[in-house]
């Protein structure tokens, strides 16, 4: 089984790493490169935003080292060394990283990755946390396109393990193995794409998933919150132990996923036959599900949401650590 690896010494051992754009993404990526000990660098255009994303990031990679996700040395030493400046050519002097984390722009982010790429050292890897642009319209603007490649984080990324990279048609083989060396020795779990493609692996599944949730709803079949209930305490929880594939195949029992598919076949076809299938985003009727979903748990606020959140990640990634 994939677990969350520890953030140690290897990590260390990385040159500084510059993360440019201090927003939730850019705070949450400075807090676990931090946590591995590293020198992290966030840039930003606005001093506030900056100032905020220096605290998330503190409190990122506190939150790891008390809940035994991070070696205490390392986020102490890594806190020591996390800086903020709003001037882009000192985040990226000498850095072998840079995580770009900038608004979701195509036409900023070609800026970012033009001014980077020629402010940063030979040989560092540029990468852009972007979740629905192309990273073959964005390293066309870059010096060295061969080095930039697109490293999707789930969010939050200090704590999510996984990281979805993918190479543009420019990126060289030899960048992306280096990415997927650096990710892990945060402590994330890479996947490696072939290509990019909208929403990568995990959003076009989260997508798919959520478009059926709305339309259960839209239909009439279940609450809200029955519909989130039936997720996370059923599939979702076979979920964070093992992939589609694997849990299909072990349904087939000892004939795996042709027995699976063998015993199912009439059934799945009913029910793909019954799926939604509609593609205009945001749904032009489903605005009960999204007033109905924050209201529902209005007992607790928002913070109180995502501190519940974050507490149950911190347990299935502890009990799934060697
Ligand atoms: N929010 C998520 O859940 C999530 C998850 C995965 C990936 N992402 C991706 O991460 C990226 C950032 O998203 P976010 O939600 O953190 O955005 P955000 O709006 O919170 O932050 C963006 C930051 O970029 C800064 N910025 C704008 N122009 C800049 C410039 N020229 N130089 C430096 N900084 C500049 C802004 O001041 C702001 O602080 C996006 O590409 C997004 O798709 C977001």
């Amino acid at each position: 089984m994939e677990t969350m690896g520890t953030r140690s010494a290897r990590g260390a051992e990385e040159g500084p790493v510059a993360v440019i754009g201090a927003g939730l993404t850019g705070g949450s990526w400075a807090g676990l490169f931090a946590a591995a000990g590293l020198t992290v660098r966030i840039h930003d255009v606005d001093e506030g935003r900056l100032a905020g994303a220096l605290e998330r990031a503190a409190e990122a990679a506190r939150f790891l080292a008390g809940h035994g996700l991070a070696e205490p040395e390392a986020v102490e030493l890594g806190l020591s060394r996390l800086t903020g400046t709003a001037d882009l050519a000192e985040a990226v002097d000498g850095v072998t990283h840079v995580q770009e984390c900038v608004r979701e722009d195509l036409a900023l982010k070609r800026e970012v990755f033009a001014t980077a790429g020629a402010a940063a050292p030979a040989g560092a890897l540029i990468c852009t946390s972007s979740s629905g642009l192309s990273i073959g319209d964005i390293q066309t603007a870059a010096a060295h396109p061969e080095r930039c490649l697109a490293a999707h984080p789930y969010n939050p990324p200090h704590l999510v393990p996984l990281v979805e990279l993918a190479p543009g048609a420019l990126t060289s083989p030899e960048a992306t193995e280096r990415a997927s060396a650096f990710y892990s020795s945060v402590g994330k779990v890479p996947v490696t794409l072939t290509r990019d493609l909208p929403g990568y692996i995990a959003n076009r599944l989260s997508a798919a998933l959520w478009r059926e949730a709305v339309d259960l709803v839209l239909r009439g079949v279940a609450t809200v919150e029955d519909v989130d209930r039936a997720v996370s305490n059923g599939p979702g929880l076979r979920w964070a132990a093992m992939g589609p594939h694997l849990l299909y195949d072990l349904g087939g029992g000892e004939e795996g996923i042709r027995g699976h598919i063998e015993h199912l076949a009439g059934v799945k076809q009913g029910m793909l036959r019954d799926l939604a299938t509609w593609t205009t985003f945001p749904p032009e009727t489903a605005d009960a599900p999204f007033s109905a979903a924050r209201p529902a748990k209005s007992a607790r606020t928002y913070d109180e949401l995502v501190a519940e959140r974050d507490d149950l990640l911190v347990e299935y990634l502890r009990a799934r650590r060697p």
